[in-house]
């Protein structure tokens, strides 16, 4: 009977508990493996924590959000043990050993997929599913946890839309997304933002403030504005990218961590962007600004029908390819189906918007502002 390892990496989201019981049930009932799960990411195989995922462990668990075998962003090769920073990928692999694992599952967003990748590269046979809110893992159509993500962040344009028209406000709306702007376009077009700021297209301040005056001068008293939390103005665009280059140019050791220490410093202070883009546009606009940063509730609670049917559509696919002793790879959806793709082409690339995307051009088309 084949032995099979699972554990779930990075910021949780919805769909996770679909996908363990998907690649479990499938696993157990069509191709007899027998699974152990671990806890907490990467952390709970270095240390050994683990659970038996009988069947009775994966009943009850397809509608809840979260995931039973707990996340955290650690990384087997940087793990912080009593406050020090060590290289535990030794200690993973003997967990794979004493465990007599044929292969271990790791379901999980972009570091996840690095972190998989070295793990395989130590000897280990891995097979990864892609989840994140984000919609930015690359190689695949689509993640589990976007769509439900994109329910609750519409959901909530919606809602602010009455407030905001009631005051006649500016409302500036914070998505989540990381450095893409999948959420915050896809929720910014169904919820009818009136302008929509996403980190692949740097905006102007004042193309912005003057979209909105153009609404007041059209007797249109509010404004809805969806910023991605990765969004930049054209002046920090620049910035970071001068900064990005800087790195690449480094010739010394020393020279490198003093670009990397600066870039880190950017995005620390960078964190506060909409609430200074809320108040220049107050000041610009002559018109009441409020924001309203929506944080962690876009990951919360129970996977919508789409990422409940896709967890179980790429669980129950990655399965078939442990039964095959296939590894090294990400199952993907593509099209209606899935696809094996191999590891060391998705760890490291990132799935952006690309700037002639539909929704981009269908945005452009019902006169949303994108800030260019
Ligand atoms: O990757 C998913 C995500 O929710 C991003 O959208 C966001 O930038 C990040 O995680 C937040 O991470 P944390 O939960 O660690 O604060």
């Amino acid at each position: 009977m084949k032995q099979i390892g699972i554990l779930t990496s990075g910021g949780d989201c919805p769909g996770l508990n679909a996908a363990i019981r998907g690649v479990c049930r499938a696993g157990q009932d069509i191709h007899g493996m027998h699974f152990v799960g671990f806890y907490d990411g990467f952390r709970g195989l270095v240390h050994d924590r683990s659970i038996n995922l009988e069947s009775r462990a994966l009943s009850g668990i397809l509608t809840d959000g979260g995931t039973i075998l707990g996340t955290s962003r650690d990384k087997p090769h940087r793990m912080e043990i009593g406050g020090k920073v060590r290289d535990m990928t030794d200690a993973a692999v003997e967990t794979y050993q004493r465990h007599h694992l044929d292969a271990l599952v790791c379901i999980g967003g972009g570091g996840t997929h690095k972190n998989a990748l070295r793990l395989l590269k130590a000897g280990l046979n891995i097979v990864t599913l892609p989840k994140t809110i984000d919609n930015d893992v690359w190689g695949t159509d689509v993640t589990f946890g976007f769509d439900t993500a994109l329910g609750i962040v519409t959901e909530a344009i919606d809602r602010l839309h009455s407030t905001a028209m009631s005051h006649g406000r500016i409302i500036v709306v914070e998505v989540m997304g990381h450095r893409a702007g999948w959420l915050t376009l896809g929720a910014g077009i169904a919820g009818g933002a009136d302008v929509i700021l996403i980190p692949e297209i740097p905006y102007d301040e004042e193309l912005v403030a003057e979209a909105i005056r153009r609404r007041t001068r059209a007797g249109k008293q509010f404004s809805i504005v969806a910023i991605a939390e990765g969004a930049l103005s054209k002046k920090q665009a620049q910035k970071i990218e001068k900064l990005a280059i800087a790195k690449e140019k480094a010739d010394t050791k020393a020279e490198k961590i003093e670009a990397s220490k600066k870039l880190s410093k950017f995005h620390a202070k960078h964190v506060r962007h909409t609430m200074d883009l809320t108040d220049h546009l107050k000041h610009m606009t002559g018109l009441e600004a409020k924001l309203t940063v929506l944080g962690h509730l876009q990951r919360g609670g129970t996977p919508s029908a789409a990422d409940r049917i896709l967890a179980t559509r790429l669980g129950t696919a990655c399965a078939k390819i442990l039964s095959n002793g296939e590894s090294g790879v990400m199952i993907a959806a593509r099209g209606r189906g899935t696809a094996a793709v191999p590891l060391s082409e998705v760890a490291g690339k990132k799935n952006f918007l690309p700037h002639n995307h539909p929704w981009i051009l269908a945005a452009r088309e019902v006169g949303t502002c994108l800030g260019d």
